[in-house]
């Protein structure tokens, strides 16, 4: 039995697995380990699951000498320093394809918020401010006939595309090895959607340069990472009305502090980062970061390698 530290209560039927297995230590908080704590947990640890939230760096490594295997509980891994762990021999698994579509079919749906303005609508409905039907109040966007940007052309950028095609916009994309240049993609689109993980060369990628090539109609949908977008100059747009809205399930910090100068940007609409969230993606992320875990343990290749 290896002894494993899971960073957060895992209420999925995988933990079941892993505890029959191995002795399982679970951070009992709601919130993330602090830096501190997560070296604590890994001291003694031979197997890490650890989540988006918990970055496990140098220093984490260096306090958990006995580490044979880390399980991240996402297909990112940018919480992770993979060439820390990999000068140690550690290897690290992730959760690809399992969130495609559900992480998709969010992209889409803050696409569909924010073009059909729904936040806004609601709100003035229940506030009461509603009026009446109005012949030219609260027009949206129309999705038929436009272009749609994908920024990043794997997995989930082309499961945006599959649904895009249904509702009849034309899709350009922009990626390393494929598509338009990304200068063209933002100058055509009337919708950006951004699904590129968050390296060095992406940091940013989205700065006010990027923005300024945008249609002032165009909107912004970021359900990748944060760290992929300038949020200063991305405040600065919205309010500039350099383009018209911008919808992101994640930000840089994750929460951002409600007194973030970005919330009182106009026409923006911020989810709290809730693209996998869905009762069997969730449960079938929990069920790989297991397996990882369960082949490494046992001296066997991980079945979800990062790669
Ligand atoms: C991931 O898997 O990388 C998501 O951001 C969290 O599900």
């Amino acid at each position: 039995m290896a002894r494993v530290f899971v960073t957060r209560k895992l209420p999925f039927p995988a933990l079941d697995r892993l505890r029959e297995a191995h002795e399982v230590h679970e951070w009992p908080g709601d919130l993330p380990p602090e830096p501190e704590e997560m070296q604590a947990g890994v001291r003694e640890a031979e197997g890490l699951l650890s989540l988006v939230t918990d970055r496990v760096d140098a220093q984490v490594l260096d306090a958990a000498p006995n580490l044979r295997a880390i399980a991240n509980m996402a297909v990112g891994t940018d919480n992770i320093d993979l060439d820390a762990a990999a000068e140690r021999g550690i290897p690290v698994g992730n959760t690809p394809d399992v969130l495609t579509d559900a992480t998709a079919d969010l992209a889409f749906a803050l696409l569909l918020a924010l073009a059909r303005r729904i936040v806004p609508g609601a709100e003035l409905v229940r506030s009461g401010a509603w009026r009446t039907w109005e012949p030219a109040g609260d027009l949206g966007a129309d999705l038929a006939e436009a272009t749609l940007g994908i920024v990043g052309w794997g997995r989930i950028g082309q499961a945006v595309a599959r649904r895009a095609s249904g509702f009849g916009l034309d899709v350009i994309h922009s990626s390393r090895s494929s598509g338009v240049r990304l200068e063209e993609l933002l100058e055509r689109s009337d919708f950006v959607s951004l699904h590129t993980p968050l390296t060095p060369e992406t940091r940013h990628l989205i700065d006010a340069d990027a923005l300024s090539r945008m249609k002032p109609t165009a909107l912004l949908i970021n359900t990748a990472r944060g760290g992929v977008v300038d949020q200063d100059a991305l405040r600065e747009a919205l309010t500039a009305g350099t383009i018209a809205g911008a919808a992101l399930d994640v930000t840089d910090p994750e929460p951002l502090p409600a007194d973030d100068p970005l919330l009182d940007a106009p026409n923006l609409l911020v989810v709290p980062h809730v693209g996998s969230a869905t009762v069997r993606t969730r449960a079938r992320m929990a069920a790989m970061a297991v397996d990882n875990l369960l082949a490494a343990l046992d001296g066997r290749p991980m079945p979800y390698p990062v790669k």
